[in-house]
């Protein structure tokens, strides 16, 4: 196969700790790649007023495939006050690059996999009746659609006087009429057809592809009748073309209890866009949080792998650092599967597999430490001391 080259954008804090140590990984289990580095992140926002400048978008369009750390996003008020002098008050708004990215490239297929390492202490651990415990194998991928529902940016306060006039024409509206202008706001939830069938039916592909034999569409359709109807009309007609795969529906409030009870009846997991990052979140909690959540954000043409963890800045400057690579090192393991390097991604897996079992290096998190210069004296391996663990597996 032709050699590959991979965007890498460390981007924030700690993200600019966890990308090296996934190549480093990567290196030794023998993946020949070139790699150029991409601009992102909030020096970009503050020294241009961009925070994913265009070269990196040339970049990603030229290579295709992205392996991306983190980025710290703050409130609009810090945003204006920390842009630089020569660019305040030119008309610079901020957007978060990552949703940025998403929405440019159609990265419309979110796929954030939770799966437990046997060993691992913040693994989920429930109690049996009659005494004792058990710890049930939580082996989930949520698949999350990625670039419209309630994050698709359409939003306002004190919407102009036509968005305001076409609210009034829904007779729900009514409630809110004399609500003044400038204290109602309102983000628009987008649901449209192709985008709902296109991650409906990643989810099935992937139910097919590794055995499970249902799929569970996690919306709220008995309220949000318009969009999670839609959603749900749509998977049932993506089920229709995958006949041995059972369809189940859950709303999400319900999912959020039901995980936490019974997470080893869950396999491939179907959100719109804000629901799939709550439940994948919230799944993650059951197999380690964020030290343990990667992703891959897949579209079309271009496909981007990070850690759903962001830039951790309270631990950015603790050198050496603390934090734990392993979820961005699982982030390039799902880009191998994509480039068809399954082998080599199956064996980074098994490798952290054994150091998890092994129990002998231990991140801070892995320890349940509050994070710190301290935790070393604690027990707690540093980020590299996990990687090289990872590594002597190899
Ligand atoms: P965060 O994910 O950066 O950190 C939350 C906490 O999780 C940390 O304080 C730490 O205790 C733990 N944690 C995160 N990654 C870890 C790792 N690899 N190993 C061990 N522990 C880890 O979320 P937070 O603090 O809410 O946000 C910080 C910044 O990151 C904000 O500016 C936020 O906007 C941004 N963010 C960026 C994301 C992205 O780049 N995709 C996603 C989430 C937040
Ligand atoms: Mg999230």
């Amino acid at each position: 196969m032709a050699k590959r080259t991979i965007v890498t954008m460390p981007g924030d804090g700690i993200g600019k700790v966890v990308l090296p140590e996934s190549l480093r990984v990567l290196k030794v289990v023998g993946f020949d790649a070139d790699y150029v580095h991409g601009d992102i992140g909030w020096d970009f926002w503050i020294k241009e007023g961009n925070a994913l400048p265009q070269r990196t978008i040339d970049l990603l369009e030229k290579h295709k495939i992205g392996l991306f750390g983190a980025i710290t996003s703050k409130s609009k008020d810090k945003a204006d006050a920390e842009l630089s002098a020569g660019l305040k008050g030119k008309g610079y708004t901020y957007f978060s690059p990552i949703v940025t990215m998403r929405q440019h490239f159609n990265l419309d297929v979110c796929i954030r996999p939770c799966i437990s390492f046997p060993g691992n202490p913040l693994n989920f651990i429930r109690k049996q009746p009659g005494g004792g415990s058990e710890e049930p194998r939580v082996n989930v991928a949520v698949f999350r659609q990625n670039t419209e529902g309630l994050y698709a940016g359409v939003e306002w306060t004190n919407p102009p006087e036509p968005v305001r006039k076409a609210f009034e024409s829904h007779k729900k509206f009514a409630a809110f009429k004399n609500v003044p202008p400038s204290d109602l706001s309102v983000s628009l939830r987008i649901i449209t057809r192709e985008a709902s069938r296109r991650i409906c039916h990643a989810g099935f592909e992937y139910a097919k592809k590794f055995g499970f034999k249902s799929v569970t569409i996690c919306e709220k359709p008995n309220v949000l009748r318009e969009t999670s109807g839609m959603f749900t009309e749509e998977a049932k007609r993506v089920a229709r073309d995958f006949p041995g795969i059972a369809l189940w529906e859950t709303n999400i409030d319900a999912q959020m209890m039901w995980l936490t009870k019974n997470p080893e009846d869950y396999g491939v997991v179907v959100c719109s866009n804000m629901f799939g990052d709550i439940a994948s979140d919230a799944f993650a909690g059951l197999v380690g949080g964020l030290g343990f959540a990667c992703s891959a954000n897949l579209g079309e043409e271009v496909a981007v792998f990070e850690p759903t963890h962001g830039s951790a800045p309270k631990y950015e400057n603790l050198n050496p650092p603390i934090v734990n690579p392993i979820a961005m090192i699982l982030s390039a393991c799902m880009m191998l599967d994509h480039l068809g390097e399954e082998a080599k991604a199956k064996r980074i897996r098994d490798a952290i597999a054994a150091v998890v079992a092994g129990g002998k290096v231990r991140t801070y998190d892995m320890l349940r430490l509050t994070g710190g210069p301290d935790v070393f004296s604690k027990g707690a391996a540093n980020s590299a001391q996990m990687t090289d663990a990872i590594m002597a597996q190899l």
